[in-house]
């Protein structure tokens, strides 16, 4: 018996490719949600999203009990804090925010500053717009389509003209976003950035690069990047990192780094690492 083939069988058939829509996992999350909010009631986590919903983040594995996901939310931000510079008065547009695994742990920090969080998720857009620690930001569903995230969207990212005015924000971030998107929705998104961005203004944005990284994972080989599956493109997307040098060029932003990736940070939790296994990148727009 070949499991490996059963296994993409099984994805094929009954999810879209991502765990959390499988439906044993749907079968099991309602006594999962239960179990984990007693835990969080004790430690004082309440307010963080259930944990099916911070599953569509991250996915399921060290969810449980909320401590990974608050830790991973605060060495995300503090990272994307020191690549960025980001002031506690600036105004933060995050693409992809989920379920606010970020946004919790800028709430304190940006102040005066702005946060705008945008997602194809509605339920996970859902879920941050009743989070009483998330009351003074911003959230916006993108009714975009993504045969992973959300395949009843009506616009293609390609065409996707954000509903925030040019030159509105100061830094925006995507982590673990355009890991999860083709070229050319890639290239309009960025279009997209560089006209949102202020003078002074910079991009931060996580990607599967090629560069580094054990291919096996990412069979399909595609003109400019690789897939790891042809059925579901959006599971996950790796790019040479001069492709997304290129896709940010034509929208008239360039590297600011020096030109190598930097690695993802990871807290002190070697989970975190191989959960994450991304690079973050730097863009600035051109003069
Ligand atoms: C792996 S999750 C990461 C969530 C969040 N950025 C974080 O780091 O916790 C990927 C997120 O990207 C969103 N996403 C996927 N394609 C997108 C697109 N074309 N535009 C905006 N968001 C997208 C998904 O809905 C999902 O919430």
């Amino acid at each position: 018996m070949n499991v490996e083939r059963l296994r993409g069988v099984a994805l094929k058939r009954t999810s879209r490719g991502a765990v959390w829509q499988h439906p044993l996992f749907k079968a099991v999350a309602p006594a999962v949600d239960a179990a984990d909010a007693a835990v969080r009631a004790a430690r004082g986590l309440s307010h963080l999203p259930k944990f099916s919903m911070r599953s569509r983040a991250m996915g399921p594995t060290h969810q449980f009990g909320g401590l990974h996901f608050v830790a991973s939310g605060r060495a995300t931000a503090a990272q994307i804090r020191d690549m960025t510079g980001l002031r506690p008065d600036e105004d933060v547009l995050e693409i992809g925010c989920s379920v606010g695994r970020i946004a919790l742990a800028l709430a304190e920090y940006l102040q005066p500053g702005r946060y705008t969080g945008t997602d194809i998720d509605r339920r996970a857009i859902a879920a941050c717009l009743t989070n009483p620690k998330l009351e003074s930001f911003r959230f916006e569903a993108q009714d975009v389509f993504s045969l992973v995230y959300n395949p009843g969207g009506r616009a293609q990212g390609r065409d996707y003209v954000f509903p925030f005015p040019d030159a509105s924000f100061d830094v925006v971030f995507l982590t673990s976003v355009f890991t999860h998107m083709l070229p050319d929705d890639i290239a309009q998104y960025a279009r997209e950035i560089r006209r949102m961005l202020r003078p002074g203004g910079r991009l931060l944005c996580s990607v599967l690069a090629e560069e580094g990284r054990d291919l096996a994972a990412l069979p399909v080989a595609r003109d400019g990047y690789r897939l790891r599956s042809a059925e579901f493109p959006e599971n996950a997307v790796a790019y040479p990192l001069a492709e997304i040098d290129r896709l940010m060029a034509g929208a008239g932003m360039d590297r600011s780094d020096g030109g190598g990736a930097a690695a993802w940070a990871p807290p002190a939790d070697d989970h975190l690492r191989s959960l994450m296994e991304q690079d973050l990148l730097l863009y600035v727009p051109r003069r």
